[in-house]
């Protein structure tokens, strides 16, 4: 189906140089400790590293409900102080100086000035998904370590910027997609990588919302500053599963739309839709994804089975159902909050120079598969990575 040259240019995407050391560390069977000793380091400046035994500084651009959890993991974490904090929401930046009155933090309006401000090792990208690219690529630029939130962009140009940024940068850059950062998630994903269930062929995942999103929050329901759902929310299934199947999809192709869901007014964004996959070499995701249920039914939310030659993974549940044995449990470290494991990954690789898991190519390959299904969903037909990306799309 794929000939050689698309195989080989599909492949930089997943490598890059880089997903490769994130692949090594999931396969490598080092288990969850490999998670503070990434494989790659990263050739930072001297001159710029924090010093052993220095707080690592840190700001925070964007302090609604995921930058304010985010803002708590932060303050877990010893050895580092938020200095700067910036929202357009007066309010929000003082309720979240509030939280860190012991850090005294200066307060910004405008992220540029934050920016610019001088004593700050890294920054939080937390804002709306139609920021994100913009300020990444203005944090890279100024020589801090970022972590940025999911999705990494919302076109194909704008990952390709980011990107580019990071690789100049030489400096750590983390997308917050934080899921594989603890059980049942890190040791599921392990276990299908080391050959638990033989060779992976189907995926078959969903995630059913029996709420809505925040409707006092416009930008979720518009579909150019959130990147529809597929973008927005979808990106940390599609992590999990390139992750899971160490590749990203041939093609796509699916069907979706807005049948029943049309507050707040102006709603543009889809409430359901299917796509499956084809991650080449009898490879397939089946995934569905809406906001059309109601609460409290059975099974609902977020699943994702593995089905292989020789058994099956729940994922979510962090079960291993073998063709010829009993089911077992999955690797059931590391255990705790995942926000507060992946930003405590993400100040282990300031310190250390290393590469985090989630690193930048995870952050466009996740975004890249977000972008093909978009596509096809949108035109109703078959799109492949190839075309994805010599044509370029934007949400
Ligand atoms: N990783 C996860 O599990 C997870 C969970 C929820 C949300 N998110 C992501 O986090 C991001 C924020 O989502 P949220 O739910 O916190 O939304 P939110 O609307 O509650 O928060 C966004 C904040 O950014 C501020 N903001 C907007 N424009 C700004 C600007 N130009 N400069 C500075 N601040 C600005 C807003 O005032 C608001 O306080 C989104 O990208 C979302 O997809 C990730």
């Amino acid at each position: 189906m794929t000939n050689h040259q698309d195989d080989h240019s599909r492949r930089s995407v997943i490598a890059g140089g880089l997903g490769v050391a994130s692949a090594a560390l999931l396969a490598s069977g080092r288990g969850p400790s490999a998670l503070a000793r990434p494989a790659e380091p990263i050739a930072q400046p001297e001159a710029l590293k924090v010093a052993p035994g220095d707080d690592i500084r840190c700001g925070i651009i964007g302090v609604g409900g995921r930058g304010t959890g985010v803002l708590e993991a932060i303050n877990h974490v010893p050895g580092v102080r938020v200095t700067a904090i910036c929202d357009i929401d007066e309010a929000k930046t003082k309720a979240a100086a509030a939280k860190v009155a012991a850090d005294q933090p200066r307060l910004f309006k405008d992220y540029k000035e934050l920016v610019s401000f001088s004593p700050i090792d890294a920054i939080f990208v937390e804002t709306p998904c139609y920021l994100h690219a913009e300020m990444v690529v203005e944090v890279m630029k100024s020589g801090r370590h970022c972590y940025g939130e999911k999705p990494m962009a919302l076109s194909v140009a704008d990952v390709e910027r980011v990107v580019q940024a990071v690789e100049a940068s030489r400096r750590v850059y983390q997308v917050g997609t934080q899921l594989p950062y603890a059980a049942p998630w890190f040791g599921a994903i392990k276990a299908v990588n080391e050959g638990a269930i033989g060779k992976p062929i189907l995926i078959r995942a969903h995630r059913m919302n029996g709420g809505d999103l925040p409707h006092h929050i416009p930008w979720f329901f518009d579909r150019k500053q959130c990147g529809d759902i597929i973008l927005e929310q979808a990106v940390h299934e599609f992590d999990i599963f390139n992750a899971l199947l160490q590749d990203i999809p041939e093609q796509a192709c699916g069907f979706g739309g807005q049948a029943m869901m049309f507050k707040p007014a102006g709603r543009n964004i889809r409430d359901h839709y299917a796509l499956v996959f084809d991650y080449g070499k009898d490879r397939k995701v089946a995934y569905s994804h809406a906001y059309i249920s109601v609460p409290n039914v059975p099974c609902d939310g977020r699943s994702e089975f593995v089905y292989g030659t020789g058994g099956v993974v729940d994922v979510e549940y962090g079960m291993i159902y073998p063709r010829d044995g009993k089911p077992r449990k999955v690797e059931e470290e590391p255990k705790g909050d995942s926000t507060q494991l992946a930003v405590n990954h993400f100040f282990e690789c300031v310190r250390n120079s290393r590469r985090p898991l989630t690193d930048v190519t995870r952050g466009r390959n996740g975004a890249l598969v977000a972008l093909l299904g978009l596509k096809a969903l949108d035109t109703g037909r078959t799109v492949t990575m190839k075309e994805l990306l010599s044509q370029g799309y934007s949400a």
